[in-house]
């Protein structure tokens, strides 16, 4: 019933996740689904230390370190939410990842697993998981981060460009099973955002990126946490399977 939803908190009483909280793209998201209403537990790695609880205190939620490539991440996760929040989630946001670039010819089994194991794998396993475990149920949204280069390619990072075109490809494949059990999976594609990942780029790639952007400048990490929420939203109960390209009128 979509009258007595308060569309000023679309949020309210639920519980969310966000992986890679402690900055960037992943703690405006925190903020985002804060602002809508939602409790929003800040998943990072444990070296994010500071900025983690930085993030967290900000959206007046929860930290947990957890390295999402870690055996025991969704089991971690299960607890917590045993722990405070009656073993449920309601809104789970997979945007942890990194990049390795290198040039083909230098590119090595050891950036490619650990760029595969952060971006695809651990999406996949916690979110099978998570559903397997009851934790994910009835009228949970799973959301996935994607990326331009997913879609595209870019030079320089065929590890880091796979591993986003097979994030599509799970969002894809996972979403009729999930609609089975009255779940949604869908995934943004950003271009180029502001964030300290981009800031680590060599200036001449950092530039052809941001120009490959219609505004011809990068995009800021609002602009992919609104469509993030639009997705945990009860406006979306129908969307499903879908990849969501963030990058103004992208020329590609
Ligand atoms: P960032 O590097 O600023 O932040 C990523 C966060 O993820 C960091 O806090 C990091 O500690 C965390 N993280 C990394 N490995 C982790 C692990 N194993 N377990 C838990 N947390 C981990 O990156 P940014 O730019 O905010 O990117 C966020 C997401 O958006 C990533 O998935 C990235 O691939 C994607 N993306 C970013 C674009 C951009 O232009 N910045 C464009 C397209 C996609």
């Amino acid at each position: 019933d979509l009258t007595a939803i308060d569309w000023n908190r679309p949020l309210d009483g639920k519980v969310a996740i966000v992986t890679g909280a402690a900055r960037g793209i992943g703690a405006t998201i925190a903020e985002v689904l804060a602002r809508d209403g939602a409790h929003v537990i800040c998943a990072d790695v444990p070296q994010a230390g500071e900025a983690l609880s930085a993030t967290a205190n900000l959206v007046h939620g929860t930290a947990l370190a957890l390295d999402v490539t870690a055996p025991d991440a969704a089991e971690k996760i299960a607890t917590h939410l045993n722990e405070r929040h009656g073993g449920t989630v309601d809104v789970l946001v997979h945007n942890a990842g990194i990049t390795r670039d290198k040039t083909l010819a230098n590119m090595d089994s050891a950036r490619w697993n650990t760029v595969l194991n952060v971006n695809l794998l651990a999406p996949q396993q916690i979110t099978e998981s998570l559903v397997a475990a009851g934790a994910l149920r009835a009228g949970s949204r799973v959301i996935d981060v994607s990326s331009i280069a997913g879609i595209a390619g870019n030079r320089g990072q065929t590890n880091y460009g796979t591993s986003k075109a097979g994030v599509i490809g799970l969002v894809q494949a996972t979403a009729p099973a999930l609609a089975e059990q009255e779940m949604t999976i869908n995934a943004v594609a950003p271009g180029f955002i502001e964030t300290a990942m981009t800031a680590a780029i060599p200036f001449a790639t950092r530039e052809a990126g941001r120009r490959m952007n219609s505004l011809l400048q990068g995009g800021q990490t609002v602009d992919v946490a609104e469509t993030i929420a639009y997705f945990a939203s009860p406006a979306s109960n129908a969307v499903n399977g879908n990849i969501v390209r963030v990058c103004g009128q992208s020329l590609i």
